[in-house]
């Protein structure tokens, strides 16, 4: 089992993913950041958020629900930094695959990995202090009745965070801009600016908003990663997926596509 916080000196890898942004996050080994990535940086999106949602403010033992974790990072990465106890739910990723995962992070008594569907989450009222989600929100958030679903599972009070890849302008009509067009998939039409974000959340009644921004100069950072996974990752798929994603980045700038993170406190 290798270390994932044990950082090799004079790794090319690891110093050409390092961020002076997210200090954390540069402690966590380049090697598994790759292997585990499902898109952008979740590690690096997640410290981005950590001071809006207040991670640093909860007690130990807390309890989080990662929902949409995917492979498990922002889980380990959540135990690992803040030792709160946390969920790991995902859909397409099974329980029994994260367990390994989990297990070999050293936070076995501090994770438990669950199959969940947003829309049917196993747990109770009240069960959760905080709830984060990384780029999964989007895949089901959209929908006006979902949040107060959601935060239902909070304690009165507690916080929701997410960062969903975004939109710096909403797009009226029906086509994306044209440059973007080659790479633009359906799904992108549930990517969304800070500001629709902040009202969508507001209108529902559930949270208080209590922050909702852009991330200035986000697609550097998605850019450089897409570029370290299109160069490293070991499966044909993902560095086809990372290569088509770095060049529509190249070629919007950050004119259209970046990150938005949404906190909000339950009323
Ligand atoms: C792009 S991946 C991101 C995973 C992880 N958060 C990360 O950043 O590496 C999106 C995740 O959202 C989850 N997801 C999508 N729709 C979902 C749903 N309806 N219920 C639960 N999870 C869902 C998927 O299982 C997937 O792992």
């Amino acid at each position: 089992m290798s270390d994932i916080t044990s950082r090799t000196s004079n790794d090319p890898l690891t110093d050409r993913v390092s961020h002076p942004g997210y200090p954390r996050s540069n402690g966590y080994d380049a090697r598994w950041t790759i292997d585990n990535q499902m898109g952008p940086h979740a590690l690096w999106l997640l410290e981005w958020l950590a001071p809006a949602l207040g991670l640093d403010t909860l007690s130990p033992g807390s309890r989080v629900l990662d929902l949409g974790c995917g492979r498990a990072m922002t889980s380990v990465f959540l135990a690992r930094e803040y030792d709160v106890q946390v969920t790991a739910a995902d859909l397409w990723v099974k329980p029994d695959e994260n367990a390994g995962r989990i297990a070999e992070a050293g936070v076995a008594d501090r994770v438990l990995p669950v199959l969940a569907e947003a829309h049917d989450l196993p747990f109770g009222a009240n069960s959760f202090d905080t709830i984060v989600s990384i780029d999964s929100y989007q895949y089901f958030g959209t929908d006006d009745l979902y949040l107060p679903h959601l935060t239902r599972l909070l304690k009165p009070g507690g916080r929701i965070g997410v960062v969903v890849p975004a939109l710096r302008e909403e797009i009226d009509g029906v086509e994306p801009p044209e440059h973007l067009k080659p790479y633009w998939e359906p799904d992108f039409w549930c990517f969304h600016t800070a500001a629709w974000w902040r009202r969508h959340w507001t209108r529902s009644g559930a949270v208080e908003v209590e922050t909702a921004d852009w991330l200035e100069d986000g697609w550097r950072d998605w850019l450089r990663w897409c570029e370290v996974v299109a160069e490293e990752h070991t499966d044909e798929w993902h560095v086809r997926m990372a290569s088509q994603c770095a060049e529509m980045l190249r070629l919007d700038r950050g004119e259209t596509l970046g990150f938005v993170r949404v906190v909000g406190r339950r009323l």
